[in-house]
């Protein structure tokens, strides 16, 4: 998910228990053409990451046969994803959920990713631009050499309105010998279980993760039956997010870990270190304290690591005095 799923919360989401994480969307364009600084951070893994997808967006088979081989060299992925469905003007004409439109040419361009890497491609899907096209393209997509194929139930002028079409995803999955993930509008474990006995081979959580990673560990530490019990009424045992000074603390830790990864070698005073910022947390830090709204205002102004700390390890120590 552009501007969240980085390396910081790819690494708390794993810590948790997901499967595996995609990176934010990078463009192919800016990779083959320089490496910008800022394509370098979006791939760049965490120390000790391996399963994670790098995804990259464009529409140039060229390009994105030269960006897929700089992603495989320069990032280590596990496997590298085609993005289909962004619906954002800036990344449409460049590729993104115009490719909905000429599914021809997406094709063409999982085959050029396919010849330039030994690595497994897969591609990300909405149901289609405006209207559903989902099985035509995924059985495209298929044929083309997608080893999985990602469906976000909306089509793209839809944006994010509306709920995501989970019947719609499902009949994707039945029509495909290739692997599909259901995407959109999981927020909690128990709608992750029910999309997943649609038939799909997994779920994706997006924005169900932001400020809440625990949705991963509900998930993975349960064994089937535990799983069926849980979404039974009255159950859940297991599902419930953890008290506030455990989220404090992973919060923090957040916070640590954006501190650690983004402070870097000053680019143009050699010797220096550039302090990371702490504001794109700003739009995800009230999400782990939801009900903490006094607190908001000053998690959403932010400026550095310290900011943060003083704002949360008073209620991380309420847990150490508890205990
Ligand atoms: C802020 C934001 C950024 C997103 N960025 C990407 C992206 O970079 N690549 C992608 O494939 N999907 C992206 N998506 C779509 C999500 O991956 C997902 O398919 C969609 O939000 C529905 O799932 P959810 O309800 O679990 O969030 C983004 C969504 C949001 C809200």
């Amino acid at each position: 998910m552009a501007g969240y799923s980085d390396a910081p919360m790819r690494q708390l989401a794993a810590e948790q228990g997901a499967l595996w994480t995609v990176s934010e969307m990078i463009s192919a364009r800016g990779l083959a053409l320089g490496g910008e600084n800022e394509s370098l951070h979006l791939g760049r893994p965490h120390p000790g990451e391996y399963l994670r997808v790098v995804q990259l967006f464009g529409a140039d088979p060229d390009i994105l046969a030269d960006a897929t081989r700089k992603t495989e060299a320069w990032f280590t992925p596990a496997a590298i994803d085609l993005n289909m469905g962004c619906p954002v003007p800036k990344v449409r004409g460049k590729g993104g959920s115009c490719l909905l439109q000429t599914p021809e040419t997406a094709y063409a361009l999982v085959k050029a990713m396919k010849a330039a890497t030994p690595l497994d491609v897969s591609a990300k899907i909405r149901l289609g631009w405006d209207e559903n096209r989902s099985i035509e393209i995924a059985q495209g997509l298929a044929e083309a050499g997608a080893a999985v194929i990602t469906v976000h139930g909306r089509t793209a002028a839809q944006r994010y309105t509306g709920e995501a079409d989970w019947e719609a995803i499902a009949q994707v999955a039945a029509s495909v010998p290739t692997p599909v993930i259901g995407s959109g509008d999981v927020l909690t474990p128990a709608q992750a279980r029910e999309r997943r006995a649609l038939g799909v081979a997994a779920v994706m959580i997006g924005r169900g993760a932001v400020g809440n990673p625990w949705i991963f560990q509900a998930l993975a530490s349960a064994t089937e039956e535990e799983q069926a019990a849980r979404n039974r009424p009255g159950d859940g045992e297991g599902d419930r997010v953890p008290a506030l000074p455990i989220r404090a603390a992973v919060a923090l830790r957040h916070a640590e870990l954006q501190h650690r990864f983004y402070t870097v070698p000053h680019r143009f005073h050699p010797g220096e270190m550039k302090v990371a910022s702490m504001r794109p947390l700003r739009k995800v830090l009230p999400k782990y304290l939801p009900e903490l709204t006094e607190l908001h205002p000053a998690l959403t102004s932010v400026e550095t690591l310290q900011d943060v700390q003083a704002i949360l390890r008073p209620l991380v120590q309420e847990q150490c005095e508890r205990v």
